[in-house]
C-alpha cells in the first residue's frame, strides 16, 4: 500500500534558480537563503521517497490565458523544461509517475473534485526551483515526480478550505494505492509577496510566520482565511500559500515538524520552508518501534532535534509589515 510519509513546502522564487544556474549560490546574499536547505537536502537524501507529488503552479509556460485549469495533474511519463523570460532551465526532464497520477485521477475525481487530466505539459519554475532546494542539482531527479497545477495566477483561484479537501482526497487516492510506495507531498510557492502596483515589495513576517505555526498546528484554521486576507495580509501574490494547504490536507491531522526555515528577502518573496513528517512514518531503514515515538514534542521540534537542528541564520527580519522600496 502505498503512504504519505511527510509534506514539504517551499518557495519558488525564479531568482533562486538564477541563482543556481548562474552559479551564484555562494554570494552572501544568497548562501542566507541556500543555508537554510542544506539540513532539507539531507533529510530529503535520508528520507529517499519513492515518488513526490510537487503541487505548483505555472507561470504562463504550459497554461496561458487560453486555458486556465484549477487543478492540472500531470499523468504524463516525461515533463520537460519550460520556462518564461530566460527560457528552460538547464536542469533534468522529470520523470512522472503515470500509474500512481492516474490512479489519483481517477480516485479524487470519483470523489467529486474535477482535476484536469493533462499527458503532455512542459514544467517551469514554479516546479524545478522546489525540486533544486530539495535535492540540489543532480544529473536526474532521484525520484519519479507528479505535478500538480494550481491556478493562483488568474482570479479566482481555488479557495484554501478547496485545497485542503483536495490535499484529503489525495491522500486517501494514495492510500488505496496498491504498490509499496512512500511518497512525499511539496506545497510551493509563498510566502507573502506582491511582485507590482503600489504594494510592491510587500512583506509581512508577522503574517507568515503564524502561517507556519498554523500549518503545524491547526491547518483547518489556515483553510478558512478568505482571499482577501490573503491579498491585505501577504500581497496579491500571497495568494500561492493555498498550495501549501493541499499538502497540509494529504498529512495526518497530528505531524511532527522536523524543521523550519525563514528568511527575508529572495528577490521580492518571503522565502519560508517546513518539513512536516506524519508521526506513524516509517523510513526505509525502519526505526524500532521503541524509537518511534521518543522524538522531542512541542511546535519546534526542529530545534531540539539533533540531526535538523534549525540554521542560524534562519530568523528572517521580526515580525510585522515590511514595505521594500521597488527595485
Ligand atoms: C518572484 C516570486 C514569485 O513567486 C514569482 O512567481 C515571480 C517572481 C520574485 O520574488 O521575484
Ligand atoms: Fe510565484
Amino acid at each position: 500500500m502505498a503512504r504519505i510519509i511527510a509534506g514539504v513546502t517551499s518557495s519558488h522564487v525564479p531568482a533562486i534558480g538564477a541563482a543556481i544556474d548562474n552559479r551564484k549560490t555562494g554570494e552572501p546574499y544568497w548562501q542566507r537563503v541556500f543555508s537554510g536547505f542544506e539540513k532539507s537536502k539531507e533529510w530529503m537524501e535520508k528520507t529517499k521517497p519513492d515518488v513526490v507529488i510537487a503541487v505548483y503552479n505555472d507561470h504562463a509556460s504550459a497554461f496561458s490565458v487560453e486555458l486556465i485549469p484549477t487543478f492540472a495533474l500531470g499523468c504524463a511519463a516525461e515533463f520537460p523544461p519550460a520556462d518564461e523570460g530566460w527560457g528552460p532551465r538547464p536542469v533534468p526532464v522529470v520523470k512522472g509517475h503515470p500509474a500512481l497520477a492516474s490512479h489519483i485521477a481517477q480516485s479524487v475525481i470519483l470523489d467529486e473534485f474535477d482535476l484536469t487530466i493533462v499527458n503532455r505539459m512542459e514544467v517551469d519554475h514554479g516546479l524545478t526551483v522546489p525540486l533544486n532546494l530539495m535535492f540540489g542539482s543532480p544529473k536526474e531527479w532521484p525520484c519519479p515526480v507528479i505535478p500538480l497545477a494550481v491556478n493562483v495566477v488568474m482570479y479566482p483561484p481555488p479557495t484554501g478550505h478547496r485545497c485542503y479537501m483536495l490535499g484529503r482526497a489525495i491522500r486517501k487516492a494514495v492510500a488505496s494505492y496498491p504498490e509499496d510506495l512512500r511518497v512525499v507531498i511539496m506545497g510551493t510557492g509563498g510566502m507573502s509577496h506582491q511582485i507590482s502596483g503600489p504594494r510592491a515589495g510587500l512583506i509581512n513576517s508577522k503574517f507568515d510566520k503564524a502561517f507556519l505555526d498554523g500549518l503545524t498546528r491547526d491547518p483547518r484554521k489556515l483553510a478558512r482565511i478568505p482571499h482577501v486576507e490573503y491579498m491585505r495580509e501577504a500581497g496579491a501574490e500571497g495568494i500561492e500559500m493555498v498550495m501549501w494547504l493541499i499538502m497540509r490536507g494529504a498529512l495526518d491531522d497530528k505531524v511532527k515538524e522536523v524543521y523550519r526555515f525563514y528568511t527575508v528577502p529572495a528577490s521580492n518573496t518571503a522565502v519560508g520552508h517546513i518539513i512536516l513528517e506524519n508521526v506513524q512514518r516509517t523510513t526505509k531503514s525502519r526505526r524500532p518501534a521503541s524509537a518511534r515515538g521518543s522524538a522531542p514534542k512541542g511546535r519546534r521540534a526542529a530545534a531540539a532535534s539533533p540531526t535538523l537542528p534549525s540554521p542560524a541564520s534562519g530568523g528572517g527580519k521580526g515580525g510585522g509589515l515590511i514595505v521594500r522600496s521597488k527595485r
